[in-house]
């Protein structure tokens, strides 16, 4: 017996390699501990992405506008890193000395997110942080204090959930993919370790794709184990490998399903469109404000209305809006891009409980708006009223109350054959009206009841 279980133990380290994953939750955790270890993300539902960086000093597209080569990233054509000598000299003139970490916090929180994601490095390889493994960072500028310091600290002050973005993909290393990318591999496990031990708590690291398609270029193993090695509760999005695939006969192929299972990650990030409703796999969809994910001037932003719907499409659907902002270079919001907030965290302190905490759900979302649940309340966010009101498949609870979230009355008949739910046309309000249904008990999460009926 001894010797089976050692045999066991034995085979199973063989097929991670020398790597010890057995801390690592993706691997190893149950049904109840991923519950309990997402728990938080799932109630939060809305959170700030923060897309920032010496690129706003030309009002130019973080990453993408740098004109140089892009190694694997152009047409999957090998290509040898070049320079911008307009987008990499930025940083010289990058000197946010408005920036507020502080206020940042207190206005993401003022407009209803629950967590932030703030860009550390994105493809254009610049640190935001201070890095003592590059010298292409945030203390090379006329600014010269740690960006991700000043927000770390702000988080948790106010007991604000922290992410950091990080992007794998960089094409302002030398070694990445086209160099001795063993060296890039081990340079970029060195940046995520600063900013996993120097930082206190993190609860989001936030990876942005890798390019090349060669699994075996890189040690997700490793990466992994040291995450979890510091960090037992990170919550990690699908990209640390995305974009990784057998290319070439010499690779070494593709991951073991281990691998597979790990880097795939906690949740999905559908982006710039609403995720597809889905209450198995968390998901999570990032979507820019403004004209692109860093500033672009004082315009061109979206509207409040649009947001908030965006909001609730992702409640009832099952996933969560991560929203994006790019803030000035001198590290205040434009007045348009503050507006959206400000008018998601008024509508989020009147419809709040109809967000926060639910799952999606019963009923299938659509162009009609969508549904949520929590506890013994089933919420009804219509965007847009089919003519005669909403009829439902039937609905596995009885009701006992119903009200608008401005206390109008709501008619409702629930029968064998289905639900159906409306409202006095002057009672209707925009973008949402939301109405709350009291059950005679909880709906688990999951559960799909159907959707409209056809009329
Ligand atoms: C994409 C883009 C990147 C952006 C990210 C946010 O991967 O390449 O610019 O930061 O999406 O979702």
């Amino acid at each position: 017996m001894r010797y089976a279980v050692g045999a066991l133990l034995f085979l199973s380290c063989a097929s991670f390699g020398a790597v010890d994953l057995s801390h690592v939750p993706q691997i190893r955790e149950t049904a109840q501990e991923r519950d309990a270890r997402m728990q938080w993300f799932r109630d939060a539902k809305f959170g700030m992405f923060i897309h920032w960086g010496p690129c706003s000093v030309g009002a130019k597209e973080i990453g993408w506008s740098r004109n140089a080569n892009r190694p694997w990233d152009i047409n999957g054509v090998q290509t040898p890193r070049t320079e911008d000598p307009v987008y990499d000299n930025y940083y010289k003139e990058f000197n946010p000395a408005k920036y507020d970490a502080e206020e940042w916090v207190r206005f993401a929180k003022e407009s209803g997110m629950k967590y932030m994601v703030l860009i550390a490095k994105h493809h254009d390889g610049f640190a935001q942080f201070d890095s003592k493994v590059s010298d292409y960072d945030i203390m090379a500028t006329p600014y010269g204090k740690d960006i991700v310091r000043a927000y770390a600290e702000a988080c948790h002050r106010q007991g604000m959930k922290l992410g950091l973005y990080y992007s794998t993909r960089d094409w302002y290393h030398p070694e990445y993919l086209v160099g001795d990318n063993a060296k890039y591999d081990a340079f970029y496990r060195a940046q995520v370790k600063e900013l996993l031990t120097s930082y206190g708590a993190i609860d989001v690291m936030w990876f942005d794709h890798v390019g090349g398609q060669d699994w075996g270029k890189w040690k997700f193993d490793e990466l992994f184990a040291m995450m979890y090695a510091l960090h037992p509760k990170l919550i990690v999005n699908d990209r640390a490998a995305r974009f990784c695939g057998p290319r070439t006969p010499e690779d070494r192929g593709p991951p073991s399903p281990e691998t597979a299972r790990m880097t795939e990650g906690d949740y999905s990030t559908p982006e710039g469109v609403i995720g597809a409703m889905n209450l198995a796999r968390d998901w999570e969809s990032c979507i820019h404000v403004g004209r692109g994910w860093s500033y672009h001037g004082e315009d061109g932003f979206k509207g409040p209305e649009d947001c908030i719907k965006m909001l609730v499409s992702c409640t009832t659907g099952g996933g969560n809006l991560l929203l994006n902002f790019g803030p000035r270079p001198d590290g205040t919001f434009a007045e348009g891009e503050a507006a959206v907030a400000r008018a998601m965290g008024a509508w989020l302190k009147v419809h709040g409980d109809a967000i926060y905490g639910t799952r999606g759900g019963p009923y299938r979302n659509g162009a009609w708006g969508g549904s949520c649940h929590k506890g013994d309340k089933l919420y009804l966010h219509v965007c847009k009223w089919p003519k005669g009101g909403l009829a439902f498949d039937p609905l596995p609870r009885k009701i006992l109350a119903a009200r608008t979230f401005a206390n109008a009355p709501v008619a409702f008949t629930q029968e064998d054959e289905g639900l159906s739910v409306t409202v006095a046309e002057n009672a209707r309000v925009a973008p949402v009206t939301v109405i709350e249904l009291t059950l005679d008990r909880a709906i688990e999460p999951g559960l799909l009841a159907g959707g409209l009926r056809a009329p």
